[in-house]
């Protein structure tokens, strides 16, 4: 399905003015990309769920909004200017470049598949009396499987721990890897790429003119820690949140929004004592997997996947993967940071970065929990799960974008049967009354069953029919986006009836 998927998906993007291609007058830039007049309504509605769940919704956690540019120095500390590299690998026949990682990683992925064919045939096979726990014990087929993914796994680790590049390469002719374009294993070496982008500014007075775009969010949380512990008085455990803008030299830049060199984060920090942070860790693990599933994007679509390759600064990781057209691949990762970060702020700008805890009676450096979710790719999460082809009762079809309502750009879209009789004006009427708690909008062209078909693949929620007996008796008809349902209620009902269906608090309880 997965590439016919994300096709649709894309052209679904910009036919309804989600994604465009960006500075596409110029035949576009690529792996940029442009929110359209409803993207950026639900881009801005997934930050607000993010938002109030992270902040408005924990009393120890605060959010900032840190800027982009830094002093140079944050780098150096974070480590990201020494170790902030991808392992890169070319073809020579196909000239294209691929992660070295991540070709692993897919070779896994194609061993893995192999043990679920097997578990689904098992299952084929013995019907009720399957035992998949016992199956994947004692299956040979299945558990020479696992040794193989244990063994490579392995020998990857060991390999980019020791910063092996060569015992990289060997691992991947090992595996007889060949580029998925040419078909070849012609290899080049493999060889380190820092990720971050440079750029000059004009008035650093030590000379030194070269600062970067933030790769992550994270460092300006880091960098304010103090700042924010003083003046909010925030007592450990604590955590500063921020969304906002980061930048990646990405050298595989691909797959639509799921990987760009421009990017949107939503991070969140968590300070702790040190000693506690496998807990809070399971804690955060736990927390976010439960906001995910909350969306109703379907359970089987989640799941963890630890980290062999640990960031620098970590001491425990897990991706929370999430099924796109591509594939299960990772959507938000939660990282245990150590006092990695401060203690190398500390180290670097000579300030001390500590934090008295009255009930030790002593000064420690706090350790981290992190949370961290691109934002654009829970918009694609969100995006491509939603997008439906249904075959209805007539035989006949419709796309639906079938968003949690929370979620949709527009909330209600206000219709007039027809555009005389004075329906337009009542129509009005009623979208200047609702438009103050929800965003809707106004559409009179073509039939009433053509403009149902476009809010459906629009994703909004209900459809507002304004009709001859509304000017006798203020009723309306609703129609909801995913029954097709049309209920004749009072004007006066319409707040209720939508804001409870579009409330975030149904998500967040
Ligand atoms: N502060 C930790 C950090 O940045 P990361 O795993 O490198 O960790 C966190 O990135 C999240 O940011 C990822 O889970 C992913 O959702 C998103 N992300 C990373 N690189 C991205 C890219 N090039 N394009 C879109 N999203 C990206």
């Amino acid at each position: 399905m997965s590439d016919d998927l994300l096709k649709k998906v894309i052209s679904h993007a910009k036919e309804y003015g989600y994604i465009f291609p960006s500075s596409e007058i110029y035949d576009g830039l690529s792996a940029t990309y442009d929110y359209g007049q409803n993207g950026s309504e639900l881009k801005n509605n997934i930050k607000e769920y993010w938002w109030k769940s992270m902040v408005q919704m924990h009393e120890n956690i605060v959010g900032i909004d840190a800027s982009i540019f830094m002093h140079p120095t944050t780098w150096k500390a974070s480590g990201h200017v020494d170790a902030f590299n991808d392992p890169l690998i070319d073809n020579k026949d196909s000239k294209k470049r691929y992660r070295a990682d991540v070709l692993i990683e897919e070779h896994v992925e194609k061993i893995r598949q192999k043990i679920d064919k097997d578990v689904a045939k098992g299952l084929k096979r013995f019907g009720d009396d399957f035992n998949e726990e016992e199956f994947r014990k004692t299956n040979p087929n299945v558990l020479r499987n696992i040794a193989k993914i244990e063994d490579i796994e392995q020998k990857f680790k060991d390999s980019l721990g020791k910063d092996d590049l060569p015992a990289v390469k060997e691992l991947i002719e090992e595996l007889g890897i060949a580029c998925p374009v040419s078909g070849s294993k012609n290899w080049t070496d493999v060889r380190q790429f820092n990720l971050m982008f440079s750029t000059e500014i004009g008035s650093l007075a030590d000379g030194s003119s070269t600062i970067y775009l933030r790769p992550e969010t994270a460092q300006g949380i880091f960098v304010n820690f103090l700042n924010v512990q003083k003046t909010g008085r925030m007592k450990i455990p604590f955590g500063i949140a921020q969304i906002g803008k980061a930048f990646r030299n990405e050298i595989i830049a691909r797959q639509f929004i799921f990987r760009m060199r421009e990017f949107e984060q939503m991070e969140m920090q968590f300070f702790v004592k040190p000693g506690t942070q496998k807990q809070w860790f399971e804690y955060w693990k736990e927390t976010r997997i439960k906001w995910h599933k909350a969306l109703g994007l379907g359970e089987e679509n989640y799941r963890f996947h630890d980290h062999l390759k640990m960031a620098h600064y970590a001491d425990a990781a897990t991706d929370i993967e999430f099924n796109f057209p591509m594939g299960f691949k990772e959507l938000e990762g939660v990282h245990s940071r150590t006092d990695f970060d401060l203690k190398a702020h500390e180290e670097y700008s000579g300030k001390k970065l500590q934090y008295f805890d009255p009930q030790e009676n002593k000064s420690y450096v706090p350790y981290v929990i992190e949370t961290s979710i691109g934002l654009d790719r829970m918009f694609l999460a969100i995006l491509s799960n939603s997008l439906k082809e249904e075959t209805l009762e007539d035989g006949s079809s419709r796309t639906v974008l079938a968003l949690p309502p929370a979620l949709a750009p527009t909330k209600a879209v206000i219709m007039p049967l027809t555009k005389k009789d004075g329906l337009p004006e009542k129509a009005m009427e009623v979208m200047n009354e609702l438009k103050y708690d929800f965003n809707c909008q106004y559409d009179e062209k073509d039939s009433p069953g053509k403009r149902y078909r476009r809010q459906d693949a629009l994703g909004t929620p209900y459809c507002i029919m304004i009709d001859h007996q509304t000017l006798e008796d203020n009723t309306v008809t609703i129609r909801d986006r995913d029954t097709m349902k049309q209920d004749r209620v009072s004007i006066t009902d319409l707040r209720g009836i939508i804001g409870e269906k579009i409330s975030f608090s149904g998500l967040l309880r």
